[in-house]
């Protein structure tokens, strides 16, 4: 009895954890904000960082959307588009990655191939930041605990 018991719970968890895995996850705004402090995004952009992702995915990593323009597709956090940036099922675009690795839940190629975007294309490469944060109040992350900025306030403590 309790060794069926404890089957079911493997199963249920196995359950769990595989659905979790295909299913992708919604970032919580902090979560995201520490995803691009880690990949080193200056501070001075993130706010328009958080609001393009709300914008474009509300923050769901595993989010795929299409067919839109010449049959492209959208993939992750950041709606990175077949059409230029990414190549489906093999490596190619601007980013020279396959666009189902941007609908992981490891975003940090993700913020790569954004920045990269960024840098040619402009912000403006996302609609879903012309429309909602261009020229508009961004989201403030200020009640965020950076591991870069809890260092920083931790360092004088120290060595007092
Ligand atoms: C995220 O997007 C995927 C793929 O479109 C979808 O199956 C999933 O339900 C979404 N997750 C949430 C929590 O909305």
């Amino acid at each position: 009895m309790l060794r069926k018991i404890g089957q079911c719970l493997i199963l249920a968890l196995l359950i769990v954890l595989i659905a979790d895995q295909v299913q992708g996850k919604i970032l919580a705004k902090c979560d995201a904000v520490k995803e691009l402090d880690k990949a080193k995004v200056p501070r001075s952009m993130i706010s328009n960082w958080i609001c393009l992702m709300q914008s474009e995915s509300k923050m769901n990593t595993s989010l795929i959307t299409g067919p839109k323009t010449a049959s492209s597709y959208s993939y992750g956090i950041f709606q990175i588009n077949s059409l230029k940036y990414c190549s489906r099922g093999h490596s190619g675009g601007l980013c020279n990655k396959r666009c189902e690795d941007f609908a992981n839940d490891d975003i940090q190629d993700d913020i790569q191939c954004a920045v990269k975007i960024m840098n040619v294309d402009g912000l403006k490469a996302w609609s879903g930041w012309m429309k909602d944060c261009k020229n508009k109040p961004l989201p403030s992350y200020a009640d965020c605990k950076l591991q870069s900025l809890v260092n920083k306030l931790e360092e004088p403590r120290e060595s007092v």
